[in-house]
């Protein structure tokens, strides 16, 4: 079955794209190379072997969309993942965030609705969720005003995909990731931020490596057991074997709604200092931090309920955070090596 993976050379898409292979998918690549690179494409194929379909193409161009349907007219299946996903860049330049994230939904769900059935995977956020009342959040928490352009573009993103599939023959899974770390056990694929890393687990790493001179840690006088923010950090090898069971659901029409919405995390919540120790740990050396003011629009914490996709999808993380931390280290390492 051919599967279209919409920012299948980014760090999720291109470890999803991975475990498709696996499951013995045909996997067709659209990437506009903002944010990744047609290296990625090796590294995919040194894992599985198979060199996945792929064209560049910027979805937010809605003829290049309709074409490439019209040439893919067997495309049924698809996994979203290509969006802009910085949320300080956002806030300061929010219409690239509302024609990147919306406009492009738009053109896909357009030409999935001409067709008599089509299964949609979309990559959301814990973002959603703003500051949840209650910790571990499940799903059926409230969805708050976004915080941020990024996050609004999740939740409109969420909004417009359930409105479609009460009209259409699309079936649709949400999937709202928490915090995606790590790499490949081949270390034949990774996260390549391009210039100063937002997230702080590469951020951690290229300290680490040496590139960075410290770590600025963003605030230390919260309500958490060590006064630092807390989150879920779900290794991407996990998140994207979530991926392919969920588009297997729709595939074999398990779903018992024509839209579903799963939590993707470990469970756990880890503080900032928490995550530094655990690098230090698997490292063997000590990480140069500093503390700062905090950061605006950082929640305190956001750590998911998994027992819903736990129980309904059969999936669990099998990644400690430390194994998480620790391949995420062996990636900098290699791809500073080069
Ligand atoms: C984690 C914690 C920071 C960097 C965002 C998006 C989310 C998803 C993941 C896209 C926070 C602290 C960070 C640093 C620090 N993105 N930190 N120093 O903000 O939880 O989530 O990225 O899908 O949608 O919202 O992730 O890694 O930026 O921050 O102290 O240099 O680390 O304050 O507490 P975040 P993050």
């Amino acid at each position: 079955m051919k599967i279209l993976v919409t920012g299948g050379l980014g760090f999720i898409g291109s470890h999803t794209v991975v475990e498709l292979q696996h499951e013995g998918f045909e996997v067709i690549i659209i990437d506009n190379l903002s944010n990744s690179s047609e290296e990625v494409l090796k590294g995919i194929v040194a894992i599985t072997g198979i060199m996945p379909v792929f064209e560049k193409l910027d979805l937010r161009d809605k003829a290049s969309v309709q074409d490439f349907f019209k040439r893919h007219s067997d495309v049924t299946g698809v996994i979203h993942f290509a969006a802009s996903k910085a949320v300080g860049e956002s806030v300061g330049n929010p219409l690239l965030y509302y024609e990147n994230n919306i406009n492009t939904l738009i053109y896909l769900l357009q030409e999935l609705q001409q067709k008599q059935e089509a299964n949609f995977i979309f990559s959301s956020s814990c973002t959603v969720y703003g500051q949840a009342e209650t910790m571990p959040v499940n799903e059926n928490a409230s969805v708050k005003p976004a915080m941020s352009p990024y996050g609004n573009t999740k939740q409109i993103g969420e909004e417009i995909i359930t409105d479609v599939t009460k009209v259409s023959g699309i079936n649709a899974i949400l999937l709202r990731y928490f915090n995606p770390i790590g790499a490949h056990s081949s270390r034949e694929i990774g996260e390549l931020p391009i210039g100063t890393p937002q997230n702080l687990v590469p951020f951690i790493t290229q300290t680490g490596i040496g590139l960075r001179k410290e770590l600025s840690v963003y605030g230390d006088d919260y309500p958490t057991s060590d006064g630092t923010c807390v989150r879920d950090y779900i290794h991407v090898v996990d998140l994207a074997k979530a991926h392919v069971i969920a588009l297997q659901r729709l595939v074999n029409k398990k779903n018992v709604d024509k839209i579903e919405i799963f939590n993707l995390g470990t469970g756990t919540g880890s503080s900032v200092l928490e995550v530094i120790a655990a690098f230090e740990k698997v490292s063997g050396q000590k990480l140069p931090y500093k503390i700062v003011d905090r950061r605006e629009g950082d929640v305190i914490s956001a750590y998911a309920n998994t027992e819903k996709a736990n129980n309904i999808l059969g999936w669990k993380t099998e990644s400690t955070l430390e194994e998480s931390i620790a391949s995420a280290w062996e990636w900098e390492q290699k791809v500073r090596s080069k």
